[in-house]
């Protein structure tokens, strides 16, 4: 691969500007002898490349995971706040995997991998989403009963089957398979309730933990392969 081409993967630079790094030796390929050059072959598995003394790393994709707070609007652009403005540009073509409503915070995956991110929306799939819910009224264990099995939320088809549950904070862990539009809130209408917070835990195999409100962090090797296997 060329240099020019490189540094634009992984700096995100463009090749003018990578010439002009090149240019100015800001630019170094270890081991390689005498100054660099823009058309220059490198092998991206093998070569260690350096730009301003760091070590640039090759990653044809990249999947992020961002503590979604409320206020925010899940969109690549508009004229609000966006989910993007809180995740680091390592990628031109980041985008995140489905939607959560502007009042609700949690796991939202960003991710430039365009088949991963469909596979996972598809229907087919199910990936598993779980929802901590705080609800205006208690719950009875007939309306957990009701979200379990499906209920009517206006549409041709019940929902599909979910796993409904009270945590020890007398709130509910709801998990769906499935995403439709404002899928929980109309759910709890369905049983006679209403949410009055809502934040997702976990999107298949990944797991909110203690990430802080706020935060994108890149996901580690093991959860992208889980991801990948979902
Ligand atoms: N269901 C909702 O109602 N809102 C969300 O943001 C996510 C799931």
């Amino acid at each position: 691969m060329r240099l020019d081409k490189y540094l634009g993967d992984t700096a995100l630079l463009t090749r003018k500007e990578a010439a002009e790094a090149i240019r100015r030796g800001r630019v170094t390929v270890e081991g390689a002898a005498g100054p660099c050059k823009p058309n220059q072959n490198i092998d991206p598995a093998s070569d260690v490349v350096l730009l301003d003394g760091e070590v640039l790393r090759y990653q044809t994709c990249h999947y992020l995971m961002l503590h979604k707070p409320a206020g925010f609007i899940t969109a690549t652009e508009g004229s609000t706040l966006t989910v993007m403005d809180l995740v680091p540009k390592v990628s031109k073509n980041l985008f995140p995997v489905g939607r959560l409503d502007k009042d609700t915070e949690g796991l939202l995956l960003i991710t430039d991998d365009g088949s991963l991110g469909h596979r996972l929306l598809s229907p087919k799939h199910h990936v598993g989403k779980t929802y901590e819910v705080h609800t205006r009224a208690p719950l009875s264990g007939e309306d957990l009963d009701r979200l379990r099995s499906g209920v009517d939320i206006g549409e041709k088809e019940l929902t599909l089957p979910a796993e409904a549950a009270m945590d020890g904070e007398g709130h509910l862990l709801l998990t769906l398979y499935e995403g439709r539009y404002h899928q929980v809130k109309r759910m709890l209408l369905a049983v006679g309730n209403e949410v009055v917070y809502l934040k997702r835990l976990s999107f298949g195999p990944l797991q909110l933990g203690d990430l802080t409100l706020g935060a994108c962090r890149e996901l580690t090797e093991e959860e992208a392969e889980a991801l990948r296997n979902a």
